[in-house]
């Protein structure tokens, strides 16, 4: 089959999503895949991309970027927008020919949101991973609460702060955010690897905190601090009818002194912060319970193919829901599918595995 590894994008997880890409260009197996790898710059342009897994990997602090290269590829479909451009009268577009599946490693907004899968879907394209309302859902912490709340599943405490309602009533927002008690995590509603994240815990921090995750989200989402282990589980299958498999777990270590919690700096640039302990260390009961809930997240939300669930375990044994993520960070370093690996299936064969979803 004819692959379009597509990455990058105009997200603020842009790099990550080339490191990701790097991984998958690495270990594709091309005796089987024809890859074409399709990047996003940051502003929107769609380019055939350097098929160099080292050109989009991170490598000691530096994040991969996709540059303009003045000729943009077109899939078969033109608005005037900016993704998918009108051609000038003359301009002779760069066609890619039909791609039997598309493998959208793109995490953030206009790419894990459910915008380039309805594109995908408008275009009778197969991909892989969550479709439209699925992706929607895990994009938008605020619905996502809703949905697994409605589904019976276990979520902490949280208020969500509309556009403009903070700066309205800042007191009333004050007293609601001390009411789910200190720390809070004050977040972006729809962004990922940490962006915008602030741990408070100080009420006199919280303005400067709305303000952070604002740069990324208008709509704000406030979370009470769990108490607990960070536990993580990968989630594959889903389509067809069939249940879900769930991984063994793995565990967010934070070993250093300098972060109070996986950020941004901690989950990418920072060598010594965190370590990814897989399998985690839990006892058999948890081990279950996390896998069971981590398929009913995945189940809540309707996801296809792949999600990584994010879970708190807490000291007397409750397991909490954090979140999910319909496209997790995908390097062969990455949580997703070191949690595979644990479990017996490969990288190459975690690839495969994702691509034959996608066309079944
Ligand atoms: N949003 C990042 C890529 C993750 O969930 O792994
Ligand atoms: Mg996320």
């Amino acid at each position: 089959p004819r692959v379009l590894v597509l990455f990058g994008g105009r997200s603020g997880e842009h790099a990550i999503s080339a490191a990701t890409a790097a991984g998958v260009l690495r270990a594709i197996d091309r005796s089987r895949y024809d890859v074409v790898p399709v990047g996003i710059t940051p502003s929107g342009e769609w380019v055939l991309a350097a098929d160099e897994p080292a050109r989009w990997e991170i490598t000691a602090g530096r994040l991969p970027q996709v540059e303009a290269t003045g000729e943009e590829v077109i899939l078969p479909l033109s608005t005037g927008r900016r993704d998918l451009r009108v051609l000038a009268p003359g301009e002779v577009p760069r066609v890619l020919g039909e791609v039997d599946v598309v493998f959208p490693l793109l995490h953030g907004p206009y790419g894990e949101d459910g915008t380039l899968q309805g594109m995908l879907e408008l275009a009778d394209v197969r991909y892989v991973g969550a479709g439209v309302l699925a992706s929607a859902v895990g994009m938008d912490k605020h619905y996502m609460k809703l949905v697994l709340a409605g589904e019976g599943l276990p979520i902490a405490p949280y208020t969500v702060i509309k556009p403009g309602a903070f700066e309205r009533d800042p007191e009333a927002w004050t007293q609601t955010v001390a009411a789910l008690g200190l720390p809070v995590f004050v977040k972006p509603a729809r962004a990922g690897s940490s962006l915008g994240i602030s741990k408070v815990d100080d009420l006199a921090d919280l303005p400067a905190a709305i303000a952070a995750a604002q740069e990324h989200d208008p709509k704000v989402v406030v979370e009470a601090g769990v108490v607990g282990r960070e536990i993580e589980c990968a989630v594959l299958g889903g389509r067809g009818g069939e249940r879900p498999r769930a991984s063994l777990p793995g565990e967010i270590v934070v070993t250093g002194e300098i972060h109070d919690f996986y950020d941004f700096e901690a989950k990418y640039l920072d060598e010594a912060g965190v370590e990814l302990s897989c399998p985690a260390d839990l006892p058999e009961h948890l081990v279950e319970r996390v896998r069971e809930i981590a398929i009913r997240t995945f189940e809540a939300v309707g996801a296809e193919g792949l999600s990584r669930v994010d879970v708190f375990v807490t000291p007397d044994e409750q397991v909490v829901v954090n979140e999910i993520n319909t496209m997790p960070g995908f390097t062969p370093y990455s949580m997703y599918p070191r949690m595979w690996e644990k479990s017996g299936l490969s990288y190459p064969e975690l690839i495969d595995e994702l691509v034959a979803l996608a066309l079944e």
